[in-house]
């Protein structure tokens, strides 16, 4: 599996050509190099440096519509919400609301971002283990789909607040169904340990204590084990308890109109076998078929992770005794996931010589003065001379999303391809914007409160009065 902490064998690594074959989108070219879609990257690579994100918006358009195939083929009442934290840009956002996808949001910035974007209020869904008071507050004016409650004490802070502004918000209850999804152990959500969800034996007292409460409405269930699952079993136990809860909530004389199954769906990173959507999509049927619920799902980076990938060139190759360094202008500030999940990336080069060479060992690192900032070890690649291009591969999901300034290094570009036209969607960040909103006190703010500059934004908790 490649999220998990087991080490793997690189000699079983898929080569750059097995990798370019596994992904539709990418294709090799005797000139022009890698190409995604109909975009030759070193076109974009030589127009504006690196290191770049870039995302494919035909593929993920082609991944929404088949997603939303295998779903329809249910026959449930089924809706796709975007799990809108793998990557949230706008174009992304813009590009899933046109497909008709929701929204799964879990912060005031990302319902925002969302509704910029023109996903409807009622297709939007908020989870989320703290949920902040003004992101709350904005859920229930806006009159959202539905609020995931994950406790008993975020259930009457969600009816206090509603009743306070006189509206009803239809909340579900996010269930730890302690089931685990056997992935990476900072990516699973589901067992009964994690900080998510409502323990399974509490959620039916809870669910006819929320109905009893004002302000609120339970309209049904919730569950997400983990993300990165890569079989269908964990899905199937998971589904099976909602199913035999909301058997019970109804026994019991309580409504239950809809089930949110959450994301998780695993891609194969490392060319390893993964569930289709198909399989997903029979797990949801064969647990809700004969339920009459109407079936959510929050698919995050099943659709944006393979669409896209990060830019980098080589700084320098450093040859020490038994290792072949290749240092990258691209480190753990901009792609975390190796760093933070040991996860294993492709790495290929893009120029149409540099895919053709012998392959050696090497490790591939970043710039970042931590050991951590290390992409890939033992990996099979050709000789690379410095400013040779790669293209770190399945980034267009928690990739610039979780990037960071550390190192005082700038938010990179990002451009979306579309066929065979190319958009800069976000401009490489100046320098000096990272030390923009920075001041250095002086010998007269002798008083912090009133020498300090509040600034605009809105705190996440605003200070009492
Ligand atoms: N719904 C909820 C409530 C979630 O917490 C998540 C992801 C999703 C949906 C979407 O899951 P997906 O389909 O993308 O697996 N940064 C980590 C992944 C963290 C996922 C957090 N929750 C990584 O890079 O692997």
């Amino acid at each position: 599996m490649a999220d998990r902490s087991a080490p793997l064998d690189p000699a079983d690594d898929p080569s750059p050509d097995e990798l370019i074959a596994a992904r539709p989108f990418l294709s090799r070219h005797a000139m022009d190099g890698l190409v995604l879609e109909g975009v030759p990257l070193a076109r974009i690579a030589h127009a504006i440096g690196t290191p770049t994100w870039v995302y494919g918006a035909a593929t993920m358009r082609a991944r929404c519509r088949s997603l939303l195939d295998a779903l329809r083929g249910t026959g449930l009442d089924v809706h796709a919400h975007y799990a809108v934290k793998a990557n949230d840009h706008l174009a992304v956002l813009s590009l899933f609301a046109a497909e008709g996808l929701g929204a799964d949001v879990v912060s005031e910035g990302e319902l925002r971002r969302a509704r910029a974007a023109g996903v409807p209020a009622e297709q939007i869904v908020f989870s989320g283990v703290g949920k902040s008071v003004p992101a709350l507050r904005l859920a229930i004016a806006e009159d959202i789909e539905q609020i995931n409650a994950e406790s008993a004490e975020e259930l009457e802070m969600i009816s206090a607040l509603a009743s306070a502004m006189g509206h009803t918000a239809r909340v579900a209850l996010r269930v730890n169904p302690d089931v685990d999804a056997g992935t990476h152990e900072k990516i699973s959500t589901g067992r009964a340990q994690d900080k998510f969800g409502i323990p399974y034996a509490d959620a039916a007292a809870l669910y006819a204590r929320a109905a009893t409460l004002p302000g609120i409405r339970p309209v049904g269930l919730a569950a997400h084990i983990g993300s990165q699952v890569e079989t269908l079993a964990p899905y199937r136990a998971a589904f099976g308890r909602l199913a035999e809860l909301v058997h019970t909530l109804r026994a019991t004389g309580h409504a239950v109109e809809t089930v949110d199954c959450g994301g998780g769906l695993g891609i194969p990173y490392r060319n390893q076998p993964v569930p289709r959507p198909e399989g997903l999509a029979g797990a949801l049927r064969g647990a809700f078929h004969n339920l009459d619920v109407r079936v959510l799902v929050e698919p995050g980076r099943w659709l944006v992770g393979p669409a896209g990938l990060l830019l980098a060139s080589v700084i320098l190759v450093k040859q020490t005794e038994g290792t072949r360094f290749v240092v990258l202008d691209a480190g753990m500030n901009d792609l975390v996931r190796p760093a933070m999940y040991d996860a294993w990336h492709g790495i290929i080069p893009i120029s149409a010589v540099d895919l053709v060479g012998p392959l050696e060992p090497a490790d591939v690192v970043g710039p970042i003065c931590e050991s951590s900032d290390t992409f890939a070890r033992q990996r099979r690649l050709p000789p690379l001379a410095p400013n040779a291009c790669v293209a770190i591969l399945d980034a267009g999901a928690y990739g610039a999303v979780m990037s960071s300034p550390y190192n005082a290094r700038p938010r990179a570009a990002e451009v979306m391809v579309d066929g065979d036209r190319w958009t800069v969607i976000r401009a490489r960040q100046a320098l000096d914007a990272l030390w923009a909103d920075e001041r250095v006190p002086t010998a007269t703010d002798t008083d912090p409160g009133t020498a300090a500059d509040p600034g605009t934004a809105a705190p996440r908790t605003p200070a009492p009065a």
